[in-house]
């Protein structure tokens, strides 16, 4: 099956996918993950990209459809995948549509107040990438990450203007894709203002995958 997670920054896409993958054993592709990762390697996409995602502002559709088409040609995309903030413009998702069936796109549904509370609070760990929160889920004690003893960081674009930004950037170029995939058939919306667990139980119903 190949989902979609759509939603505002600090929604919990990238929370929810992470335990989704446990049990639906499809992979999870974050395009935000690998620009991340090609900002840390200083790679040519790394430099091209970093500025403009220290800002909150969307790296162009070219550039990322062309990550996106390469990454889901891989071997482990093809039995499914979760796609966590790709598309984010109509024009990445008629680009999508040309090369991959969608099934089904999760619409996370939270307030900007929500939204605020989650990225003030998020830590990332830079070793295995997982999304802490210094409330919801606390790293370690000492800032090392519990699970493999990473470091652990801000986000450049979690600083208060950027994240303005990006919930601009949100309402006027990504939110018009809820009623594009909703006019397929494809939405299902999820309540993401609960905790992770609750979460993911509505997950499993709503994509029946009941495990
Ligand atoms: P990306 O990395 O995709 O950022 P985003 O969409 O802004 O989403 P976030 O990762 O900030 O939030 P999330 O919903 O994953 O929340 P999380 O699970 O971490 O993209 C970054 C940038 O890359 C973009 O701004 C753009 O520049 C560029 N880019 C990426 N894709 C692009 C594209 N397609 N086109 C163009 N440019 C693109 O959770 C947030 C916090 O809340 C965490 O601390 C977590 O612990 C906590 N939390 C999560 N769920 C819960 C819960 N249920 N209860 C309590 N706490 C929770
Ligand atoms: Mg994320």
């Amino acid at each position: 099956m190949n989902f979609i997670f759509l939603g505002p920054p600090g929604a919990g896409k990238g929370t929810l996918a992470a335990r989704a993958v446990s049990f639906l054993k499809i992979p999870h592709i974050s395009t935000g993950a690998i620009f991340r990762a090609a900002i840390g390697a200083r790679s040519p996409l790394g430099l091209k990209v970093k500025a403009i995602i220290d800002a909150g502002k969307l790296v162009d559709d070219e550039t990322t459809v062309a990550l996106v088409q390469e990454r889901l040609a891989a071997p482990d995309a093809q039995a499914g995948y979760i796609l966590d903030g790709f598309p984010r413009t109509i024009p990445q998702a008629e680009a999508l549509a040309g090369f991959s069936r969608v099934d089904k796109v999760i619409n996370f549904d939270i307030s900007d107040a929500g939204v605020l509370e989650r990225l003030g609070g998020r830590r990332v760990c830079r070793g295995c990438g997982h999304n802490f929160h210094v409330t919801f889920d606390p790293p370690a004690q000492d800032g090392l990450c519990v699970h493999c003893g990473g470091e652990v960081y801000i986000r450049d674009d979690d600083k208060s203007e950027a994240v303005q930004k990006r919930l601009e950037v949100y309402r006027a170029q990504t939110a018009p894709l809820i009623g594009y995939y909703r006019e397929k058939g494809l939405l299902y919306d999820i309540d993401a203002s609960p905790g992770i667990e609750s979460m993911l139980s509505d997950f499993k119903k709503l994509t029946g995958s009941g495990c």
